[in-house]
This record gives C-alpha cells, sequence and structure tokens, in this order.
C-alpha cells in the first residue's frame, strides 16, 4: 500500500495546476493506510502547507477532538483532503478544481480501501457523492460511496468540516450525532 499511495503522491506533483505554483508543500494524508475510517476534508489551509501534513491547525485539533470523542486514535484513521495544494488566501476551490483532483483522491481510496468514510464539510460532500444537497440535508444519515474500480460499497456520512464548527459551535450537537452514529457502525 505504501508503494501505491507514494506513486499517487509522484502523479499528484507531476500534475500541472496553478496552486502548486502558490503552495509550499504538497498536502496528501497523514494516519494509517490500513485504516478501517477515511476523514476526508477540502483543502489545506495556512498551518497545512507549512507542514506539509492535513489538518494540524485550529480545525486540526477540533478532528483530534471529535476522534477521541469516538475513540479513534488519529493514527488509527486514514485523513485526507480532496484538494493536495493550499488554495490563495484559502478561498474555497473551484468545481473545475474539485474534478482535477477527484481522480487522485479516488485512487487513495480505492488503495487504503476503507469501511467507513466521514466526509468533513460540503466540498468533499460535493466531490464524493456527486450532488449539490446541502448539508443539512445530507447530514444525519447514512450514504453509500461505490468505487468505479472494486466492487465494494463504502458506508459514507457527510457532516460539518470543523473549521465551520469552530464558527458556528450550535452546529456541534448535530456534528456529534454524526459521529456517534459512525461509532455505533464501526463497532457493530
Ligand atoms: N481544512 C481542511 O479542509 N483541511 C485541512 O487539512 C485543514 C483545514
Amino acid at each position: 500500500k505504501f508503494n501505491k499511495i507514494q506513486t499517487i503522491i509522484e502523479k499528484i506533483k507531476s500534475y500541472d495546476c496553478p496552486l502548486k505554483k502558490t503552495a509550499k508543500n504538497i498536502v496528501v494524508y497523514d494516519g494509517s493506510l490500513d485504516a478501517k475510517v477515511m476523514f476526508i476534508g477540502e483543502a489545506p489551509g495556512r498551518d497545512e502547507d507549512a507542514q506539509g501534513l492535513p489538518f494540524v491547525g485550529k480545525a486540526g485539533m477540533l478532528l483530534n477532538k471529535m476522534l477521541s470523542a469516538i475513540n479513534l486514535k488519529r493514527e488509527e484513521v486514514y485523513i485526507t483532503n480532496v484538494i493536495n495544494w493550499r488554495p490563495p488566501e484559502n478561498r474555497t476551490p473551484t468545481d473545475e478544481e474539485i474534478l482535477e483532483f477527484l481522480p487522485f483522491l479516488q485512487e487513495q481510496i480505492d488503495v487504503v480501501n476503507p469501511d467507513f468514510i466521514f466526509l468533513l464539510g460540503g466540498v468533499a460532500a460535493k466531490a464524493i457523492l456527486s450532488t449539490p444537497l446541502s448539508l443539512g440535508k445530507l447530514r444525519g444519515s447514512w450514504h453509500e460511496y461505490q468505487s468505479l474500480k472494486t466492487n465494494k460499497k463504502i458506508y459514507t456520512i457527510a457532516s460539518y468540516h470543523p473549521a465551520f464548527l469552530l464558527r458556528s459551535p450550535q452546529y456541534k450537537k448535530a456534528s456529534w450525532e454524526d459521529l456517534k452514529m459512525l461509532q455505533k457502525r464501526i463497532y457493530e
């Protein structure tokens, strides 16, 4: 698995795109290649770009708390983003950018082959569930992600992004319910 992921990382690095020119470091993943659960965010921010690792800034600290709340360790899950280079000024990635990076994300899902995917925020939900529906509509229930290459159906939840939860803590209750829903299925 390690070699396969390295090959994907090399492909992303050699893929020519404007975001690469303004970013400092490529940001692909943190955690375990044997993870049962994969967490997918949006794009690296300033701290992630500086360190070359996903979710290491303020939003990452909240993600760590969310994980430990359901007894998951950061080292045992796979954490990644839809976009692997930091967009200038942290702007939201465009639909074109999402589509450009999606094949790399799909390949990572096939290599890691998780049982569950937890989508953090609207960009990840749009990319993986190919839907324009809002998180308010998507959260709170199970979805299925079907790989194009393998026949496996992966149980998927779409919920709020930790950066959004930091700005709008009133949504933490709903986020907590989504995490509990995941925890329940993991241990079933
Ligand atoms: N926000 C994201 O979506 N991803 C990160 O890695 C950090 C912040």
